[in-house]
């Protein structure tokens, strides 16, 4: 969703925030802007691409030292000019992250001190508190700290004034923002990767933190005024890495990373002998020792990737696990059990309803808490007392493939960590167990060679307007993500069920007309699911069958199939049979022509309910 990159330095700073924002623009957006200081304010906004904003900034040859910059992602008011930021009042001007939630309060507030509205945002309101608070004090830092004590809901602010040439002020509380640290220089975003390209030293603000940035200076306050220290990180991210390469999406290259994705998330384990609860966290084994059950919070498709860990978790380690849609289970009365593991999943850390979620499950007394997020000092990273970080690298293309995966990695390694504190493991089937996860990445690998196959069937998927994709057991969850990738990416409707379900329902909805995808692994439901394709064929539906090689489906006219190399991969074919699913929504979205990355409506980071 929304993203702010600020810079003072002593060269121009716009290049640097317009390709702060093109890096961030995966997030999710429909209009940008920024504002520099060079004399007075110059303020440019668009509607659209940050690319049209850099046209516009090169037409109206903007320069200068110090700047704001921001891709908005309409919450309140339409994405128009008007409602993009930054938004101004006086010589000061806000960009800002996240959703007031009393700014209809403060708005007739402000309008009866005299200030009017340009906008229809939630974000205007902040601009006109904070210059209330300017005229009596005339210090910018001052008057954002006292403005921001009166906001209610989540905040990531950048603030600057035409008074104060030198000086970035910025503040936090519910959204990310961050401190990048240059020579000479400095830079305040929402992402660490907008800023790579000048620097990897990063502080990142806690909740309430407000700071006062110059060319030479940080200083961090917290909610109470007081000045902190915050400690430096170098971020592991390189500036290349979000480079799309010889791909032609980032899609594209995210799904053919997921070999190496998996080998770095995977590598704290394959390098042991042994199962180890620290992977977790130092004091995970005593933390995990105590738990009788798992809860899984989560969203979109880190939601079908706790699914898929309820399965292994009830029948490796023998615990009872459930996953929530992170959004539900805040609002609705549960039972809580101060001995449950709570699992967040996230590929970005800072997806407010799970954010939520965890806090409410906190509330209740549950405080065994475990995040599985590819985001180190993500806000979920830092509330949860155990932490699992999968190493996918940036995932830029909106539609999750790698963190996916990556995150399935991390779950089947929680899962053999509590078998085992459990006593479910023998000590053969612990090496079998790490055995096969190391061979996974060069399976992996096997898959991916299938993309021609999987190409060819997204052919005869162009013109569908439905689809049906059908698993089993474990499977199911990945059938629920194949579904979810299509409508995602190709806006095809798709839905999923287990292929017991069939007959229940959805095969009302079966005939020429609706593609039936199944994933068929060769488990112990292969018999039943054969069952279930005939209920499909028999009612003139095409099949396409992901199936591994030795499960005995053989192609006809009406049943295509593809088969994965070699049998049955055991509790790790989840992982292996996403992947030509992926492979699949992304060549029908080639298709259907759409914009593979940024699907319409939808964002990378949900920071708002
Ligand atoms: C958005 C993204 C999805 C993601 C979901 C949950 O909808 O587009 O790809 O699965 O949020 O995000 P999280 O960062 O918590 O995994």
């Amino acid at each position: 969703m929304c993203g702010i990159v600020g810079a003072v330095a002593q060269r121009n700073v716009v290049p640097i925030l317009l390709e702060g924002l093109r890096r961030l623009e995966y997030r999710g957006y429909d209009s940008a802007g920024l504002v520099i200081i060079n004399g007075g304010l110059q303020r440019v906004r668009s509607i659209g691409r940050v690319a049209s904003l850099t046209a516009d900034c090169a037409a109206q040859q903007v320069h200068g030292h110090i700047g704001i910059a921001h891709t908005r992602w309409a919450t309140h008011g339409a994405p128009t000019e008007s409602n993009a930021h930054p938004h101004v009042s006086g010589g000061l001007a806000v960009v800002h992250n996240g959703i007031i939630e009393n700014h209809e309060e403060l708005r007739s507030r402000l309008k009866g001190a005299g200030f009017s509205f340009a906008s229809e945002t939630d974000t205007e309101v902040i601009a006109h508190l904070i210059e209330l608070y300017y005229r009596q004090s005339k210090d910018l830092l001052d008057a954002t700290r006292k403005a921001a004590a009166e906001l209610e809901g989540a905040y990531a602010i950048g603030v600057v004034s035409e008074d104060s040439p030198n000086r970035l002020v910025c503040a936090r509380k519910g959204s990310p923002l961050l401190i990048g640290l240059g020579i000479e220089e400095n830079f305040i975003a929402s992402d660490v990767s907008a800023l790579l390209p000048v620097t990897q030293r990063v502080m990142y603000l806690e909740e309430g933190d407000v700071a006062d940035i110059g060319l030479l200076s940080v200083n961090v306050f917290d909610a109470a005024g007081n000045k902190v220290d915050r400690s430096v990180h170098i971020s592991e991210l390189s500036a290349d890495m979000a480079e799309l390469g010889n791909y032609r999406h980032f899609m594209q290259k995210e799904i053919h990373e997921q070999p190496r994705a998996l080998t770095d998330t995977l590598l704290i384990a394959v390098a042991q002998d042994h199962i180890q609860p620290e992977w977790f966290g130092f004091d995970a084994a005593e933390i995990l020792g105590k738990v009788d059950a798992v809860t899984f919070l989560a969203c979109g498709t880190s939601f079908h990737a706790a699914k898929v860990a309820t399965y292994w978790l009830e029948e490796i380690a023998g615990i009872p696990a459930h996953a929530e849609v992170a959004s539900e289970y805040r609002y609705r009365t549960s039972v809580p059990n101060p001995n449950a593991l709570i699992v967040t999943i996230s590929q970005s850390g800072e997806t407010a309803d799970t954010l939520a979620a965890l806090n409410h499950a906190k509330s209740l007394g549950q405080d065994k808490t475990l995040t599985i997020c590819n985001v180190p000092e993500s806000a979920l990273t830092r509330a949860s007392r155990l932490k699992f970080l999968t190493r996918a690298g940036p995932e830029i293309g909106v539609a999750s493939t790698k963190a996916f995966t990556t995150q399935l990695a991390g779950l089947f390694l929680l899962t053999l960590v509590l078998a085992k504190l459990r006593g479910r493991l023998t000590p053969a089937q612990e090496v079998e167990h790490l055995t096969a996860l190391r061979s996974l990445p060069n399976k992996l690998q096997q898959v991916l060679a299938l993309e021609p196959e999987v190409e060819a069937w997204s052919h005869r998927f162009a013109n569908k307007n439905h689809a049906l994709f059908l698993g089993r057991g474990v499977h199911y969850p990945i059938a629920l993500e194949g579904a979810l990738k299509l409508k995602e990416i190709s806006y095809i409707h798709a839905e999923a069920y287990p292929a017991g379900e069939l007959k229940h329902g959805p095969l009302a909805l079966v005939d020429e007309d609706m593609p039936v995808i199944t994933i068929a692994p060769n488990d112990q439901l292969i018999g039943k699911l054969k069952s279930n394709l005939q209920e499909v064929r028999a009612r003139g539906g095409e099949l396409y069958v992901i199936a591994d090689g030795d499960v005995g489906i053989e192609e006809s006219e009406f049943v295509h199939v593809i088969k994965l190399p070699g049998g049955h991969n055991g509790a790790l074919s989840p992982i292996l049979h996403t992947v030509p699913l992926q492979m699949l929504s992304y060549h029908a979205a080639l298709q259907k022509g759409t914009d593979v990355d940024k699907p319409r409506n939808l964002a990378k980071s949900v920071t708002v309910e």
